[in-house]
């Protein structure tokens, strides 16, 4: 007992059981040393002189001045161990030497990229997308930086929007799982390692929920929604101690959420007790005024920092106002000593006061330029994103003899686009990047020819190169398409209000295919685009995204069937940008459509189907997949029983590969509609050819809560149909009671 009460009382007095001061004791105390400019210096983030992703304002010998006054608690896009060393011994130049901590956007990779980020959903790989998190911190913190930018988890259910290739699609559970590997990859064994970076959970929220797709649009949607769909990957990842959060641009119901007092202030810092910072968005806090929030500089300071905001990316804002806030007793210091706090916490967390220089070192920064084992994994996951939507007549996998393949398309040679929006690592110093057209020949056997003809370019209407093509595609045996669009048309800022191919590059699809020859067609894309013409007429297609470095080698393991491609999308793919926004877990409507004919007096469209091109979770292989009927415990459960679910599924083809089998339920009845299905499990199971595993599930009453209209999370007595399946369409049913 003796023991506990001491225990007790060195914890409240901040030391711990070796007589060290715990961080919160450190922080304290170095509060008090701090003046009021000091403190709101700890919130200011300026950007470094490259990648700005909004107008900048600085002038960066001013910046560089602030920085040794103590003015600056963050530095954005500061990279490489030199640049970090050198703006870092500014920050020791200041009273209290407080250093710096770098941020940057590692986005999908550092400097061996992978698979865009929606492209890596795609894999439905948890083990795999953590590992990659893990390469990206190694990689990341090896260049002097502390924290990343990511993961991305907002919920996105439009495909305009171009930030979907950032993000995990429109399932909220997936996303979830995304997010929390994601997290657990960049802080590996916890702030503090040397090869782990803090990372993010952005954009708090909603912002995929964006009015039109639009970037920076408006969201106005019930607080219901709010938070079952779109707030649930943000409190995990606050749940999993996420370092830190940022917030979005757009505004929530009219109020922005940089100075969203309910999500900051009420969901995140109070009923989730998330003990990191957030951070704004890039200029987000100045942005109020024209958002028409604020009339002024000093209100939009007063609301952010009420509302929850702790650090100031590159508005200018806090620095000229908060100083005055406080000294006029508009803002209590004890925001401003709270947010300075958090920040300085996770400095401590990162050991950056005992050596500010710890992770800028240039040893470990070149064995992690260019690594050959993170290559090789960039390698097997490019080709585990990959999603076959079509292999009529099994023409894939192609023989490595095929005498003539023709590679035909905009992005056959084309090196640096592989990476895809967001790779900012990327410096022209000779990296190697596989191009499609490389990574396709060194597989082709010694006396196969590859012929390659551009075709077109990728956004624009000259057709003069379409002959060239043609008489190219005539001399092959196989015609392998690269179309799509540029790798720069998705990301921030990117939103198309047409998803199609970009420019002329269908209508060439079209005349090579006039040619008879046998067509794959790859499709390099960062959001789901529409290509209908093409799913139909083209009996090989592949959808590739973009893949990152060794986006050659991992297209060509899946040609030639290194690979047996398993991806599955993470997105429903339309038929026409009519049908947006589309996904799978949709509310039934009193008048559900049954099908696609019956369209009298139904919730459907006269001129078009309600069903999307390609369903949420499609994905086809080159074996195939049998599923035996599911077995249910039982069909009728009381109170905190579990539900276990099993399925055999037998690998019946020719390869072995890769299945994501889920699991969906439907709740029939609730005092709120509920979705026609919600996903709240999957496997992804390797199975050999020949061979039947069974597949376990297990559903307890937590999978069955939602959130009523008054925010209460509950499930209610009723009756659920349970559905397992190879896609979100794709299920076998069995309906099953449970009551309280
Ligand atoms: C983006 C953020 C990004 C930040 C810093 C903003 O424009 O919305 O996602 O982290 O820039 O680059």
């Amino acid at each position: 007992m003796k023991k506990v009460y001491f225990l007790l009382t060195i914890a409240a007095l901040g030391i711990n059981v070796h007589g060290q001061k715990t961080v919160d004791q450190k922080v304290a105390e170095l509060l008090s040393k701090m003046t009021l400019e000091e403190k709101v210096g700890q919130m200011v983030q300026y950007s470094g002189f490259e990648y700005a992703t909004g107008p900048q304002q600085s002038n960066s010998a001013a910046v560089l001045e602030e920085i040794k006054k103590g003015k600056v608690g963050s530095m954005l896009n500061v990279a490489g161990a030199d640049e970090t060393r050198a703006f870092q011994k500014l920050a020791q130049q200041s009273r209290l030497k407080i250093p710096l901590l770098f941020g940057q956007d590692v986005i999908h990779g550092y400097r061996t990229t992978f698979p865009v980020n929606l492209g890596q959903a795609a894999s439905w790989d948890l083990a795999m997308i953590e590992k990659s998190e893990r390469i990206a911190a190694t990689e990341a913190s090896a260049y002097g930086i502390h924290w990343t930018f990511a993961p991305m988890v907002d919920i996105a259910r439009d495909p305009r929007w171009g930030r979907v290739m950032e993000g995990s699609g429109e399932d909220t559970y997936l996303g979830t799982q995304i997010g929390l590997a994601r997290i657990k990859g960049f802080q590996g064994k916890g702030l503090g390692s040397l090869d782990a970076v803090m990372a993010c959970a952005k954009h708090f929220a909603a912002y995929g929920a964006a009015v039109g797709g639009r970037d920076y649009n408006s969201v106005d949607m019930s607080l219901r929604q709010l938070n079952e769909t779109y707030l649930p990957p943000f409190k995990a990842a606050a749940e999993a101690g996420v370092a830190t959060f940022m917030n979005s641009f757009n505004d929530i119901n009219g109020i922005p959420a940089t100075a969203n007092q309910y999500i900051q202030r009420e969901l995140l810092k109070g009923k989730w007790n998330y003990k990191g910072f957030v951070v704004s968005d890039w200029g987000s806090i100045g942005e109020m005024i024209p958002h028409g929030y604020t009339k002024d500089a000093n209100e939009a300071a007063e609301k952010a920092i009420s509302g929850g905001s702790d650090m100031d990316m590159e508005s200018r804002v806090y620095m000229a106002e908060l100083p005055k806030l406080v000294k006029e007793g508009k803002i209590d210091v004890r925001l401003v000593d709270d947010a300075a706090g958090r920040i300085l916490t996770k400095k401590f967390e990162m050991g950056l006061f005992d050596d500010p220089y710890r992770f800028s070192n240039e040893k470990r920064q070149k064995e992690q330029t260019d690594n050959p084992e993170n290559r090789k994994f960039g390698r097997e996951f490019g080709s585990k994103s990959i999603v076959l939507l079509k292999n009529k007549g099994n023409i894939l996998p192609l023989s490595k003899n095929v005498k003539t393949v023709a590679l035909i398309g905009p992005f056959g040679k084309e090196t640096v686009a592989n990476h895809g929006f967001w790779s900012i690592a990327f410096k022209d110093d000779n990296q190697r990047i596989i191009s499609q057209f490389d990574g396709i020949k060194n597989q082709l056997g010694k006396n196969s020819t590859l012929l390659y003809a551009k075709g077109c370019n990728v956004d624009d209407q000259d057709k003069s190169m379409f002959a060239e093509a043609v008489e190219t595609a005539k001399k092959a045996d196989v015609v392998i398409m690269t179309l799509g669009e540029g790798h720069d048309m998705s990301g921030e800022a990117k939103s198309r209000s047409n998803i199609g191919f970009s420019g002329v590059q269908e209508d060439l699809l079209k005349e090579i295919a006039k040619t008879g020859k046998p067509v794959v067609l790859m499709i390099n894309a960062g959001r789901p685009l529409i290509f209908n013409w093409a799913a139909e007429n083209i009996p090989a297609i592949t959808y590739n995204w973009w893949l990152g470095t060794e986006a050659g080698n991992s297209i060509a393991d899946v040609l030639f069937g290194a690979v047996n491609p398993g991806g599955k999308l993470p997105m429903s793919f339309p038929r026409t940008e009519g049908q947006i926004p589309i996904y799978y877990n949709h509310y039934n409507t009193g008048r559900p459509a049954k099908n696609n004919t019956d369209r009298n007096y139904v919730s459907a469209y006269i001129d078009l189907d309600n069903d999307p091109k390609f369903p949420f979770g499609y994905g086809l292989s080159y074996t195939d997949f049998k599923y035996s009927d599911m077995v249910l415990s039982s069909t009728s459960l009381k109170g905190n029983q579990t539900l276990n679910i099993s399925v055999t599924v037998s690998n019946t083809g020719k390869y072995d590969g890769e299945e994501v089998v889920q699991l969906y339920i439907r709740d029939l009845f609730g005092k709120v509609v509920r979705p026609v299905k919600e996903l709240k499990g999957f496997q992804k199971i390797f199975i050999k050819k020949g061979e039947s595993k069974k597949v376990d599930f297990k559903l307890t009453p937590e999978d069955l809560k939602f959130f009523d209209n008054d925010l209460n999370y509950d499930w209610e007595s009723g009756e659920f149909d349970i559905m397992v399946g190879t896609n979100s369409q794709d299920v076998q049913t069995k309906r099953i009671s449970w009551t309280k």
